[in-house]
Formats: structure tokens, C-alpha cells, sequence
């Protein structure tokens, strides 16, 4: 998450009946760390399973639960609350929810919030599977997704009532990515992007071998950032510790012919290219089959190195390329090396990471290079850095690659 990407959003968050409402702690603690503001709204039931007292901490605003409240001026809550919303969000949305909101009913407060709202309306259900699959629920839900109200969720796996299935509420993270990704604007919307990040790993022998210093927080931000946008994102990875970014496609690899093979495999279907990854540039000849031993009257190992292929140089060599973006690590002369770096690979765009090398670092500034000259982007977190780097993708794509 970037700093303040809510920055400005008002939500008003609406919470129903069910096991679920404990997660929804955490994700008021995300929504107002990305700088959100929240207003909770309880239903009766709800504050049978979470307090209204924890819920005002947590958001720093009083909870409303009754309709009948004097604290709004003019009494009329059910108004008042959403007129000043960006967006409403349900979570956990019950299944007795799900269906008040198909019929437009409204007898309680919540309930009332969303029929006479003015803005989006998000729902994240959260219930037992047999109550997920009752006909009457699904044809709720096929009706609530008619009427233009975005479902996330639910997710899969082991239900609180100890059953397993279908109905979970999405995890307090996943649901805070849904809802950062809806309000993000739609600039890739439609386009395929294929990407690379982390570094590869070179085998010496089964249990050793040749890495860097790639931590693939920035392919994993720009993947995040294009899934935001509206893109279908497709990840390969190297070997990093980090979580795929929601709503993301992640292949794991280790070297660069690895990585090479699966760049290969699909970039006829990708609009958009970046190779983020620092891929090496050399293997050791023939790997050892068996763990090289360490004995006092063996000779040091000696390794001859092969050269690995260049997936960058190979992407743009093809009939049809995608817009295919290159980055650059630098120890110095980023000026000089990165414009030649761009015309020698054949890409209209690469991004130098700019100074000291980030590897693993959170913070990062670039230079994009490009035929017509360099531009620099101001120091951010990678997220933020992420986006910018979307936009200014986006806005140089070809036409024709609308109709790939
Ligand atoms: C312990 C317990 C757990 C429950 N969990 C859920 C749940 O996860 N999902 C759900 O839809 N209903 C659940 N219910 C039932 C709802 O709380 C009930 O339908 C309630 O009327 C919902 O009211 P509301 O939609 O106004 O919040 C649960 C009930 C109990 C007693």
C-alpha cells in the first residue's frame, strides 16, 4: 500500500451481522492508514459481534447504528451520511443484507443509507456455504450485480461454522486492495500486461548458486498499479518473499532461460511488456549434478559461465512487439548508460533507477529514457512511484496496440 493512497475518500463503511465483522477492525486500521475517512454504520445484529466502542477508536468518528439518532442536526441520518460518501462499502454484507438491498428495502438504518444513496455501493458478503448457495442468495446476488452494485468476494476455504466452501469474506487486505483498485482510474482498462520482476536465481550446484540483490518490490508495485488501472495482469517471478499483488496472475521461475521460456510462452497474448527483473546475465556452464565437496586435498572450484539470453532484446526482436519497457540498475553514469541501454535493446521506453542501487529499498527515483530525450521522476515509495510509472506508460501507447 502507498502512503495515502485514499487520500481524500470518504467511506461510509457499513457493517452487518456475522462471525466476519472482526476483520472489519483491521480494515478500518488500512482505509484510515491509506488516508481514508470512515464512517461506520452498525446494524443490530453486527454490534452483537463487535463493539461500537471499538469501531469509534478504531475510526476516530462516533458509530451510528439507529435511524432514530438525535446526534445528526436535522435527524435525518439515513440522508445526511452518505451525501458526503465517495463510496459505501458492506462488510461483512449478510445474507439477510444481501437480500434487503435486492429488494430495496429499508428498516434500519443501513438499510435505508443504501436505498436513498447518491454514490457506488460495494458489498463483501461473508456467510456459511449453504446459505452462499441457496438459490434465493444467488439470485440476490445475481440481481444486486444487475443493478450496478460491485460484489467482492467471497473467498473460499474454512467457514468459522467449521465447514469449507464457498462464502468467506475476502481477508481484511484483499478487501482493502478491491477497494483501492475500484477507485482507481480505468487507464489500461482492456490491455494485457506481462510482466517481470525479482531477481533469478543461477544454480552452481543443487544447493548453491548465483543470485542479486532484487527484491521485486518494484515489478510487484507496477503489477499492482496495472491491475488497479483495469489491466489483466500476468506476473513471472523470480525467487522473492513477497505476497502476489490481488487480482494478479503469478508464475514463479528461477533462472533466465526459465524466465526466458515463460516470457515466450506468452507474450503474443501481452499489449504491454515490462521487465522489471533483474536478470542475470550468465550461468555457470553444465551446473553440477551432485553438492561440490568441500575436501582438503580438492583444488578450488573453478565455474565456466555462458552467456544467459536477453529477454528485453528478445521481446522487442519479435515481428510484432508489444510496448515493451525496459529497466536499468546502475552503479553510475545512469545518464550516460541508460539512453544507450534503450536504443541498443530497441525499446521506446526504459526507466534507470537513479542513484545508489534500490535493491530492497521502498523509496525510489527514475529517469525514463526515451527517443526524444530523458525525464525525471520525482523520489516516492515504489506503490506511488508505481502509478505515476502506469500513467506515463499509458500514455505512450501506440494506437494500434488498441487492436492487437
Ligand atoms: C453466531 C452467529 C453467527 C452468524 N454469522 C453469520 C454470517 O457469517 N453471515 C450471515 O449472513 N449471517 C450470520 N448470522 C446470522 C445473522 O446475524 C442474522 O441473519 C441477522 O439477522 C443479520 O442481520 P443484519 O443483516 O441486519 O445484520 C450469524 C448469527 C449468529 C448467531
Amino acid at each position: 500500500m502507498a502512503t495515502a493512497e485514499l487520500a481524500g475518500k470518504h467511506l461510509v463503511l457499513g457493517m452487518t451481522g456475522g462471525i466476519a465483522c472482526y476483520k472489519i477492525a483491521e480494515l478500518t486500521r488500512l482505509l484510515t492508514k491509506a488516508g481514508a475517512t470512515v464512517q461506520v454504520v452498525m446494524t443490530e445484529a453486527a454490534t452483537q459481534f463487535i463493539t461500537p466502542v471499538t469501531m469509534q477508536a478504531l475510526s476516530g468518528r462516533p458509530v451510528y447504528t439507529s435511524q432514530w439518532d438525535a446526534r445528526v442536526p436535522n435527524n435525518m441520518a439515513h440522508i445526511d451520511l452518505s451525501r458526503e460518501a465517495d463510496a459505501i462499502v458492506i462488510a461483512p454484507a449478510s445474507t439477510d443484507f444481501l437480500a434487503k438491498l435486492a429488494h430495496g428495502m429499508a428498516d434500519d438504518l443501513l438499510s435505508t443509507l443504501c436505498v436513498a444513496r447518491d454514490c457506488p455501493l460495494l458489498v463483501v458478503p461473508a456467510m456459511n456455504r449453504q446459505m452462499w448457495q441457496n438459490p434465493a442468495t444467488q439470485r440476490n446476488v445475481t440481481q444486486l450485480r444487475a443493478d450496478g452494485i460491485e460484489v467482492l468476494g467471497p473467498d473460499s476455504g474454512p467457514q468459522a461454522c467449521g465447514e469449507v466452501g464457498d462464502g468467506r469474506m475476502l481477508e481484511a487486505a484483499a478487501t482493502y486492495e478491491a477497494i483501492a483498485s475500484f477507485f482507481s482510474p480505468k487507464i489500461l482498462s482492456g490491455r494485457r500486461v506481462l510482466l517481470t520482476a525479482g531477481p533469478t536465481f543461477e544454480p552452481l550446484d543443487p544447493v548453491r548458486g548465483i543470485t542479486n540483490r532484487s527484491s521485486g518490490k518494484m515489478g510487484f508495485a507496477l503489477a499492482r498499479a496495472a491491475q488497479q488501472a483495469g489491466a489483466e495482469v500476468h506476473l513471472i517471478a523470480g525467487p522473492v518473499a513477497l505476497e502476489t499483488p490481488w487480482g494478479v496472475f503469478r508464475q514463479d521461475v528461477q533462472t533466465a532461460q526459465q524466465m526466458h521460456d515463460a516470457v515466450m510462452r506468452s507474450v503474443a497474448d501481452a499489449d504491454i511488456f515490462i521487465g522489471v527483473a533483474a536478470v542475470a546475465d550468465w550461468r555457470v556452464d553444465h551446473a553440477s549434478e551432485h553438492k561440490i565437496k568441500k575436501t582438503a586435498e580438492r583444488a578450488l572450484p573453478t565455474f565456466t559461465f555462458v552467456e544467459n539470453p536477453d529477454i528485453l532484446a528478445a521481446v522487442a526482436k519479435l515481428p510484432h512487439p508489444p510496448f515493451a519497457v525496459g529497466f536499468a540498475a546502475e552503479s553510475g553514469d545512469l545518464e550516460v548508460h541508460g539512453e544507450e541501454k534503450r536504443a541498443r535493446k530497441n525499446v521506446p521506453l526504459l526507466i534507470g533507477n537513479l542513484g545508489p542501487l534500490t535493491f530492497g529499498l521502498d523509496d525510489n527515483e527514475v529517469i525514463l529514457f526515451e527517443a526524444g530525450g530523458a525525464t525525471k521522476l520525482p523520489r516516492a515509495d515504489k506503490q506511488t512511484l508505481a502509478r505515476a510509472l502506469i500513467v506515463e506508460i499509458a500514455r505512450r501507447l501506440p494506437d494500434t496496440s488498441l487492436i492487437r
